[in-house]
């Protein structure tokens, strides 16, 4: 397909072609998965190397509490974490995923525990927050990835209540709730930090995609107030806003609308699609002491786009 990404790029109002990948690297799925996306996806997580032994890393001894990381970026992230040393407690509702991810980063000297939690369901977020204290002592970090993509692409008159109940459940709920129980905790600890796993999709609009792009605007929003509540009770929180990341939900997307990695890149200054190991480095910059100084904000993972 020939086509001048510059000249769009500079161009006022997005054409539909450009609206339809924006979409797709902004959370559009089709109904089934890609055949053959999470091996792939596992293929590119799976950790190069050992783990440090235990006890050594960036962050040794501090414990990590991940949301929806049975694939795609949460699986990087719990990957990246446990390879720095630190105890990981995660979730997804793919249990048999879960205990493979929890037996490859224990296999290769980590330590991570996978907890089956539906983030949609308040006794299961409960549940996971105390489970990480009961094994780990307490929630060091929390990061709040467990995300779903808009069911089908169409305008906001056309989008099934549903859709917007189902993935608002998931992305705006689900991360509400996961915040409750897990600042609950941290204010007892007087201590903690919280990573949302936002989008580029909470910062500008997208045609098309409405159920998904309020629900990722709501977790930027959800991450400004906890900033301003908890700042000064030594709780930090953040978001961050990948762009097109290759996980299984970006290669639905991309099915979904039969286009290639190689078109999508292309709206991206970058020019190429960003992996979750680079997402997990900018999860873990976040959750360090490093970043003491960056409270409520929503940090472009996305290669560029948000810049212009
Ligand atoms: N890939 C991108 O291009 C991109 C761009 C911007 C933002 N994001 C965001 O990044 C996050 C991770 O997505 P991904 O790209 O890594 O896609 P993914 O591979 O599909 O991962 C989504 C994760 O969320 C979990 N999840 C979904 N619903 C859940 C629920 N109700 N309860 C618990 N866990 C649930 C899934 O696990 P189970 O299915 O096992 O429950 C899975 O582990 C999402 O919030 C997404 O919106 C992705």
């Amino acid at each position: 397909m020939s086509r001048d990404p510059h000249a769009e790029r500079h161009q006022p109002s997005r054409s539909p072609r450009r609206e339809v990948l924006m979409a797709a690297a902004a959370g559009l799925a089709a109904a089934a998965a890609l055949p053959g996306g999470e091996a792939v996806a596992a293929a590119h997580t799976a950790p190069a190397g050992g783990g440090r032994p235990r006890g050594t890393g960036r962050f040794a001894g501090k414990s990590v509490l991940i949301t929806g990381a049975t694939s795609g970026i949460g699986k990087a992230t719990a990957y990246a974490f446990a390879k720095e040393g630190a105890r990981v407690m995660f979730c997804g509702r793919r249990t048999e995923l879960g205990r493979r991810n929890e037996r490859e980063i224990r296999d290769s000297g980590g330590e991570a525990s996978f907890h089956r939690a539906d983030v949609r369901e308040e006794s299961d977020v409960v549940a996971l927050v105390a489970e990480c204290v009961r094994r780990y002592g307490r929630i060091d970090i929390a990061v709040n990835n467990a995300g779903v993509e808009t069911p089908r692409a169409a305008p906001l008159h056309q989008q099934p209540v549903r859709d917007f109940d189902a993935v608002w459940r998931t992305n705006a709920r689900g991360v509400f709730m996961s915040m409750k129980y897990e600042l609950t905790r941290m204010l007892r600890q007087r201590r903690g930090v919280i990573i949302n796993t936002a989008s580029i999709s909470a910062e500008v609009g997208f045609a098309t995609i409405a159920p998904y792009n309020a629900s990722k605007h709501a977790v930027a929003s959800l991450t400004k107030v906890a900033a301003l509540e908890y700042a000064d009770k030594g709780i930090r929180v953040n978001a961050l806003a990948p762009g097109a990341v290759d996980t299984p939900m970006l290669r639905r997307a991309a099915e979904a609308f039969g286009t290639t990695y190689e078109e999508i890149a292309q709206d991206y200054p970058v020019k190429r699609i960003v992996h979750p190991d680079e997402i997990a480095r900018v999860i873990m910059f976040l959750a360090s002491d490093e970043a003491s100084a960056v409270v409520g904000t929503d940090v472009d993972a996305s290669g560029g786009y948000l810049t212009g």
